[in-house]
């Protein structure tokens, strides 16, 4: 397998305004999430894209480590610079991306699973990590990280193979990272520049998630609720209605399925 990424074979197929218009491209580093956001700080415009073919450090989210080896995968980030009432939809508009950028380059069909993990079937194909940085009540930046199995051998590690996935291990054969990243960048600026106009990109995010109706367990806090998913609000909100028949509203979680 190559482990190399052609930028050429990328940019060819990249049909942004400014989503990965300014993109840096690393052999290996810590983690994208860090180098995006120094270019931030230093004042990056908006879409700048890292990406890495190896994170030593990788990171997810609630602290855990991204398994991130070389050459089989997309580890990137993003530096957007959303107004306030837009930043909770980024933790939305990712994951759809994703799902609709899956699909059109492989035809495997993708389930978001709240808030915004990637899923096919009961596997993780990719996650999102939405850090962000204030001025007051105005957003500085934030920096989106995608990890996304694409080549992956995940039989290989043993510490996620119960409970991740790949594209590869999916569909049987290798698909062209650089056409995934293009599509999905192509993808996600159609959503954003959606939501900026006012459009409500939560029904599409809703439409693909694989929880409402369904029992399930979340962490939540320090605790743990049950009960059957039953809607998200436009925020991103789940509202879950316990055994006991009362509401409540979880603004971020862990959610498992049961059943
Ligand atoms: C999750 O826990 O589901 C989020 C995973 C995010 C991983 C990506 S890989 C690129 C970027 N750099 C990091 O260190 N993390 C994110």
């Amino acid at each position: 397998m190559a482990h190399g990424f052609s930028v050429e074979a990328f940019q060819a197929r990249l049909g942004t305004r400014y989503v990965g218009r300014r993109f840096s491209y690393y052999e290996h580093i810590p983690s994208t999430q860090d180098a995006a956001r120094q270019e931030a700080e230093q004042g990056a415009a908006e879409g700048t894209t890292i990406l890495a073919v190896q994170q030593t450090a990788g990171r997810g989210r609630l602290g855990r480590q991204w398994v991130s080896p070389p050459g089989a995968n997309l580890y990137f980030s993003v530096v957007l610079r959303p107004a306030a009432e837009h930043l909770r939809k980024l933790g939305m508009i990712w994951p759809m991306a994703i799902c609709q950028a899956v699909g059109e380059v492989t035809g495997l069909s993708a389930q978001v699973k709240w808030p915004n993990d990637v899923l096919v079937g009961p596997r993780k194909l990719a996650g999102v990590l939405v850090d962000s940085e204030f001025s007051g009540a105005r957003v500085d930046y934030a920096i989106v990280g995608i990890g996304l199995n694409v080549n992956f051998d995940i039989s290989a590690h043993e510490e996620i193979r119960e409970i991740a996935t790949s594209i590869s291990a999916e569909l049987g054969r290798e698909v062209a990272r650089e056409e995934l990243l293009a599509t999905l960048l192509n993808r996600f600026e159609d959503l954003y520049e959606a939501a900026r106009r006012g459009q409500p990109v939560h029904l599409g995010w809703k439409a693909h998630l694989d929880i409402l109706g369904r029992p399930i367990r979340v962490k939540y806090r320090e605790g743990v609720e049950q009960g059957i998913a039953e809607d998200v609000e436009p925020d991103g909100t789940l509202i879950l209605r316990r055994h006991d028949g009362s509401h409540v509203r979880i603004e971020a979680g862990e959610v498992t399925l049961k059943g």
